[in-house]
C-alpha cells in the first residue's frame, strides 16, 4: 500500500469482526478508513534551538519529510554562515530512524546585503528570506523598518538568483488595530512590491483573512504562494476568549472572524495550487503562554497533520488532501515530490494535556481534545 504512486484509500469497516481481544474490537469499532499520500512537508516551522530543539523537533520529524526552518532565533539566524551552523544542530537533534531535511532561510535586515543573497544561493542550502516587519511578532525586532527604502537592492538579487521572499504579512505600527494588521500590509507593502518585482517569488505566511486569499489570488501563479495553518483554518477569534482568556490560542497573526477562517478553508480546499501546508507550529515554555504577558505562537507539530485532515474531510475534500500537503509546496519552490508516503487513519485518538521536558512544559494545540484522525508512518 505505501509503494504506491498515488493518494489512495482504504475502507476498513470490514476488519472490525477479524480483531480478536475485547480492546483491539473496540478501537477498531471506530476505524472508518485509511489514506494513504505521499509524505508532507512543513513550509513554515519554528524549531528553535538547545533543548526546546531537542524536545519538539521529533515530532516533526515523524510526520514531515522536510521544513523550512525560520531563523527568528536569539540572536537571529541573518548569515549563510549562521544558517549553515544552525543547521548542523538541527541535524544532530534529528532522531537516527527519520529521513527529516531542514531546509534553511535567512532573516532579513535593514543591512542584508546583496552579496549575502549570492552566498546564500551558492550554499544550496538556503531556500528562502524571511520578512519580519521589525516589531511584528516574536523576535522581530532585528527585521525590516523600511522595506522598500532599505532592502531594494537585496529583493532584487533575490529576484534574480530566484531565491524566495517569505513574508510575515503584518504591519507593526501600533496605530493599526490589530485585526487590520493583515489588509493594510497587502495595501502598502505587498501591492507595490508585486508591482515592482514581479519576478521575484513571494510566500505570503500563514494567512488569515479572506483579502489575504483575495491577493494571492490575484498575482500570477507560480510566483505568488501562500502557507496555511491549522489554527487559522479551525479557529475563529472567539477560540481566544472562550470561557475565558485562552493563551494557547495566541499566536501571530492573531486569529480572526468566522468569514475569514471560511474563506480560507475554502481556499485550501479548491484545489488551487498557491495554498500549502505551513503548521507555524511556535513552541514556546507553558510558563511563558500562562502568563501576565503571553508569547504568541501555537505549538501544533504533533496533531498538524490530523487536524488538516478533519479540515479536508469536514468540507468533502478529501481528495484534495495531498496536494496541499505534499505537492504544492515542492513544485512552488521548485524541489522534488516526497518518495516517501504516510498513513492518515480515522481513528480517534486522545491529543496529551501536555509535553514534558526537563526544562518545562509544552502544550500542543488542542490539548486534552479527542481528534478523529491519526497520522502514521509508513
Ligand atoms: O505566533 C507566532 N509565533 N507568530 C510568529 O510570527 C512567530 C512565532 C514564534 O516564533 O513564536
Ligand atoms: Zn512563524
Amino acid at each position: 500500500m505505501c509503494s504506491e504512486e498515488r493518494a489512495t484509500w482504504r475502507d476498513l469497516g470490514a476488519v472490525i469482526v477479524d480483531c480478536g481481544g475485547q480492546g483491539s474490537v473496540k478501537r477498531l469499532i471506530s476505524i472508518k478508513m485509511e489514506l494513504t499520500i505521499t509524505q508532507p512537508d512543513d513550509w513554515h516551522l519554528h524549531l528553535r534551538d538547545g533543548s526546546l530543539l531537542e524536545a519538539v523537533l521529533p515530532h516533526s520529524a515523524k510526520h514531515f519529510a522536510r521544513a523550512i526552518v525560520m531563523p527568528n532565533l536569539k540572536p537571529p539566524i541573518t548569515t549563510t554562515a549562521a544558517a549553515v551552523t544552525y543547521r548542523e544542530s538541527i541535524l544532530k537533534a534529528i532522531p537516527k530512524d527519520s529521513n527529516f531535511t531542514p531546509l534553511m532561510t535567512l532573516y532579513l535586515t535593514d543591512v542584508t546585503t546583496p552579496d549575502e543573497i549570492k552566498l546564500a544561493k551558492k550554499s544550496g542550502l538556503v531556500y528562502g528570506v524571511k520578512l519580519y516587519p521589525a516589531g511584528a511578532t516574536t523576535n522581530s525586532q532585528d527585521g525590516v523598518t523600511d522595506l522598500f527604502r532599505n532592502c531594494f537592492s537585496v529583493l532584487e538579487e533575490m529576484s534574480e538568483q530566484n531565491l524566495p521572499l517569505l513574508v510575515h504579512g503584518e504591519v507593526a505600527n501600533s496605530d493599526v488595530d490589530i485585526f487590520d494588521r493583515e489588509n493594510v500590509f497587502i495595501e502598502t507593502i505587498l501591492e507595490p512590491l508585486v508591482q515592482k518585482l514581479p519576478q521575484l517569488k513571494v510566500v505570503m505566511e500563514h494567512i488569515t483573512t479572506a483579502d489575504a486569499v483575495k491577493f494571492v489570488e490575484s498575482c500570477k501563479e507560480g510566483y505568488v504562494a501562500a502557507t496555511v495553518t491549522p489554527q487559522h483554518l479551525l479557529l475563529n477569534r472567539n477560540a481566544l476568549f472562550q470561557g475565558g482568556l485562552q493563551p494557547h490560542n495566541y499566536c501571530l497573526p492573531v486569529l480572526k472572524r468566522e468569514i475569514h477562517r471560511q474563506a480560507i478553508v475554502s481556499a485550501v480546499t479548491s484545489g488551487s495550487k498557491r495554498f500549502f501546508l505551513g503548521t507555524d507550529s511556535a513552541p514556546h515554555d507553558r510558563h511563558k503562554k500562562e502568563c501576565a504577558c503571553g508569547c504568541a505562537g501555537i505549538y501544533n507539530s504533533p496533531v498538524a497533520l490530523s487536524l488538516y485532515a478533519k479540515v479536508f474531510e469536514e468540507a468533502g475534500a478529501l481528495d484534495k488532501l495531498e496536494a496541499f500537503t505534499s505537492f504544492n509546496g515542492p513544485d512552488f519552490y521548485g524541489l522534488p515530490r516526497n518518495k516517501s508516503k504516510i498513513k492518515l487513519r480515522k481513528a480517534p485518538w486522545k491529543v496529551p494535556d501536555y509535553f514534558s521536558f526537563p526544562f518545562g512544559d509544552i502544550v500542543p494545540m488542542y490539548a486534552g481534545e479527542t481528534i478523529e484522525w491519526e497520522a502514521l508512518p509508513c
